[in-house]
């Protein structure tokens, strides 16, 4: 049992906002969506792709419903409201009709495809709600993605009687319960799925979807930490801090907590990729503010450094992708060597001369974890890649030079941290909260009208929670075709940070200023109980993009 502080207590007798269109009485709208995918994609899903957007308003009347039975699954990382979100769809149901139920299928998909479930029932969300964390019924990243997989988890719904599911998810379990629900649509079973878009990462967005649950409280987590951490700097004066934030591929968190916290230099892994800056470029570039502070005799600062950045630098990128393949063919005799020396010089000879030299530079740790760590799908794990150390070292080396050439006479003290599993389990802010038990409320809705294929949408989130939109959106009309694994397949494009977005733009406008002059900002720890403008404010970056 765990132990329950005085927040948790507190924070389980909230009663997160819901749209004020939204009840189990809701009207559902249909409207027709301008058709944009290509041809292909609409061949892949041909029921699931004509279907039109929908909306709910305000609903009058007793509404004629059966029971819902249903199965929830948490997909990959945790994001804080995950929780909530099955808090939002299991009271929705039961407002629906009170012999409705709910499975949790344990640990991911992993649990859909062995039966693996427990009943959600009152008594135990009741320790839930309004908590972080996916522990309810565990979270995992097997993925659901073939034709027998598919039959697997049609014949676990059989036989739980369940006729839905709902996949909480970042863009790659939501694009495959799109492919569940074409598939068990195609055969005629009487089975609908619907997504809900998660993920800290915040890439999981576009035209209909403003931002995936969990970003907000993950970047306001980070952001605290990084303001502690410049008050600090303030006040001891001595230490550069290199600070990288999660973020698999997009740099939308950095991002944020840049708005947030103004630090010295933040990296955008994007930016990198479009304007291909070598890693020497990127090394120079913060070497020049460290040597421009410290004539202003300013010896401390702080570097924020999305996760992904190491894979948008080019040369990188072709590194790994080399190293990525020579580990693919050559494997066997990779592991039999004995020593993580004989392993370097092992795939050192197997790459292009550019990309050996590159690898020959990096300091041994850095190179070890590029050929030691890889995820299940043979990708390189970046929440492994100490990115921070990497920069130190360089840096360090290229202010040694200038300060043999006579350029630079300050001291220099870094320190390197890492952000990331500290923000995915937060108590999810207000809004948060109140975000996840509306999207929760919403799959229900978009069941009760035997919706399938959709993911949930709630629009004008910058607003107050009563005025939201929700509803929900085709996933089969967000995809695009992308090559995977040697394959062409259909997918949910990945947001990644558009350097014509209002957040870049407005972080473009300062970063020279909060560069050169110490300008930081202290967000403070997210309040969950006070004013609204305190307690209820969701990112800068939803607020400039609305
Ligand atoms: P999701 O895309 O599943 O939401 O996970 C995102 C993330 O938190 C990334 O930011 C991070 O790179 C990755 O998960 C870490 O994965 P793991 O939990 O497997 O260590």
């Amino acid at each position: 049992m765990l132990h329950q502080t005085a927040l948790a207590k507190a924070r389980s007798l909230y009663q997160p906002k819901l749209p004020a269109s939204l009840s189990a009485r809701s009207t559902a709208n249909k409207t027709d969506l301008p058709n944009k995918a290509d041809a292909e994609i609409q061949h892949l899903f041909p029921n699931t792709f004509n279907l039109p957007a929908v909306s709910f308003s305000s609903g009058s009347g007793e509404t004629k419903s059966s029971p819902i039975r249903v199965g929830v699954i948490l997909s990959g990382g945790p994001a804080p409201g995950g929780h909530n979100v099955i808090a939002g769809l299991f009271d929705a149901i039961k407002q629906i009709h009170p012999e409705s139920s709910l499975i949790g299928f344990r640990n991911g998909p992993d649990g859909l495809l062995t039966n693996n479930g427990t009943e959600i029932d009152a008594a135990l969300l009741a320790d839930y709600r309004n908590t972080g964390g996916f522990d309810i019924i565990g979270s995992g990243r097997t993925k659901l993605e073939s034709e027998e997989d598919f039959l697997k988890a049609l014949d676990t719904a059989k036989s739980r009687n369940l006729t839905a599911l709902v996949v909480i998810g970042g863009d790659d379990s939501n694009s495959n319960a799109s492919k569940l629900a074409e598939f068990a649509a195609a055969r005629n079973a009487p089975f609908s799925v619907v997504g809900v878009p998660k993920t800290i990462d915040g890439d999981l967005k576009g035209e209909h979807i403003e931002t995936s649950f969990g970003f907000d409280t993950a970047c306001k987590i980070y952001s605290d930490l990084i303001g502690n951490i410049q008050r600090d700097a303030i006040s001891a004066r001595k230490y550069w801090h290199f600070i990288k934030l999660m973020g698999r591929s997009a740099s939308h968190i950095a991002l944020e907590c840049a708005l947030q916290t103004r630090p010295n230099i933040t990296l955008i892994s994007e930016e990198v990729a479009e304007r291909r800056l070598t890693l020497r470029q990127i090394v120079d570039d913060i070497a020049d503010t460290i040597v421009h502070r410290a004539a202003n005799g300013e010896k401390f600062g702080t570097v924020l450094i999305p996760e992904g950045l190491i894979e948008f630098v080019p040369e990188m990128s072709v590194l790994i992708g080399e190293l990525n393949e020579a580990l693919a063919h050559h494997s066997d005799a990779f592991n039999a060597l004995a020593d993580l020396p004989a392993k370097r010089a092992f795939v050192a000879e197997k790459l292009t001369p550019a990309s050996a030299s590159l690898y020959k530079s990096l300091p041994d740790d850095i190179a070890n974890q590029l050929i030691l760590d890889r995820d299940p799908h043979g990708n390189v794990q970046v929440a492994r890649i100490d990115t921070q150390r990497l920069l130190i070292d360089l840096v360090e080396a290229r202010l040694k030079e200038r300060k043999a050439t006579g350029t630079y006479k300050g001291s220099f003290s870094p320190l390197p941290h890492y952000f990331g599993y500290e923000g995915r389990c937060a108590f999810p802010s207000n809004f948060d909260a109140d975000y996840c038990y509306t999207l929760g409320f919403t799959a229900a809705l978009l069941l009760r009208e035997k919706l399938t294929g959709y993911i949930c949408s709630v629009r004008g989130l910058t607003k107050p929670a009563a005025q939201w939109q929700a509803g929900g959106v085709p996933m089969a009309q967000m995809m695009n075709m992308e090559r995977r694994h040697g394959k062409m397949v259909p997918v949910i494009k990945k947001a990644l940070v558009e350097l014509d977005s209002p957040a870049f733009r407005e972080f473009e406008k300062h970063r020279a200023t909060w560069s050169k002059e110490t300008s930081y900002a202290f967000p403070g720890a997210i309040q969950y109980f006070g004013p609204s403008e305190v307690c209820d404010t969701t990112t800068i970056t939803l607020q400039l993009e609305s």
